[in-house]
């Protein structure tokens, strides 16, 4: 194992630990099972990692760093169960999704809770805490515009490239780009560091979620631990899929005609070869690929000697399979 494997393991063991000692009280069921299991799920854990890294590079207060990683962890576990009712997934991490465990009744109240619980979390923080809590709720409503972009855009078939953008920029960059910006508003460092390393986990955020576009039609259940599919179930407007009805719009529409009433195993293998076929699965991976280098030379503002670990970070991320 090189050092970086060994640093983030140790990592993830810490946020692993620290879910499974939150005081969650036995009673009353009907909120605290669920909030269990889903605090069990095994994510791969990468925001509360951000969060680490980068305040190691900053030289920022391990306490508070502790703390802000739980936040974004909880904050994302939340999205999420909320996210898998709105795309009507049916399993995550392997296991099946709240909703369908339980209820969807069940499965907001048990997000609402782990949303407060990330709450706790950032109050726990002294150093510049309004700023802190500021920013914490902003990217959050952030996160929530995006959901409604995400879901006015279902089955929107004008929707851009430059829409898109903006919808994940919301969904799924504000939260990354958080995991970078707060380690330095917490050590009350200048507008153009904070700005700057927001930008750099935006842009690690469109990177990411064009990759998890990709894997939801080219990877399998088996290896991302989640039900796939659901993007096109739900006329999803991803990356992949504008690239594909605006290039290949006749082949497309043949293809996908019959998806929403009757999607199987069968339908999907032959989107994988219309992607790779047509060249649409490279030139995702070639626009990803482009917002990781982005994302590199947004480093820039990480002393030279500090950046080895974010870069890791990003290599990690850029060759992940699930
Ligand atoms: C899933 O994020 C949601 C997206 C932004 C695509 P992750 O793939 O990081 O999920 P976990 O944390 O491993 O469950
Ligand atoms: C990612 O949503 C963003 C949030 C959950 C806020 P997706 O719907 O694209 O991610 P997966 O594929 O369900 O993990
Ligand atoms: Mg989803
Ligand atoms: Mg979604």
């Amino acid at each position: 194992m090189t050092d970086f494997q060994q640093h983030i393991q140790l990592i993830r063991e810490e946020v692993n630990r620290e879910l499974a000692n939150l005081p969650i009280p036995e009673n009353p069921k009907y909120l605290y099972d669920p909030v269990r299991y889903s605090l069990q799920g095994v994510g791969k854990r990468f925001r509360p990692i951000l969060v680490h890294l980068t305040g190691r590079a900053l030289d920022a207060n391990s306490d508070g760093l502790a703390n802000l990683a739980l936040a974004v962890e909880l904050l994302h576990t939340f999205t999420l169960i909320h996210d898998d009712i709105m795309d009507n997934d049916d399993t995550r991490h392997g296991l099946p999704t709240l909703h369908k465990k339980w209820d969807e009744s069940t499965a907001v109240l048990a997000g609402d809770a782990i949303f407060v619980l990330a709450q706790l979390k950032v109050t726990l923080i002294e150093t510049h805490a309004t700023e802190i809590m500021n920013y914490f709720n902003k990217i959050t409503l952030e996160i929530c515009e995006g959901q409604a972009w995400d879901k006015e855009f279902e089955n929107d078939l004008t929707i851009s490239e430059e829409s898109y953008l903006k919808m994940i920029d919301c969904k799924t960059g504000a939260l990354l780009g958080s995991c970078a910006a707060l380690p330095a508003i917490m050590e009350g460092l200048n507008d153009t560091t904070v700005q700057s390393l927001d930008q750099f986990g935006r842009q690690l955020g469109r990177g990411f979620q064009l990759q998890d576009d990709l894997l939801e039609l080219i990877s399998s259940p088996e290896e991302m631990g989640k039900s796939l599919g659901s993007d096109l179930a739900e006329g999803k407007q991803t990356y992949p899929v504008i690239l594909a009805r605006t290039q290949f719009e006749k082949e497309w529409n043949e293809l996908t005609s019959h998806f929403q009433s009757n999607l199987n195993g069968e339908s999907l293998e032959a989107v994988k070869i219309f992607l790779n076929d047509s060249g649409i699965a490279q030139q995702t991976i070639n626009k990803y690929e482009s917002y990781f280098n982005e994302a590199q030379n947004a480093l820039h503002i990480i002393p030279t000697e500090k950046r080895h670990d974010l870069e890791s970070l990003i290599n990690l991320i850029q060759k992940r399979t699930y």
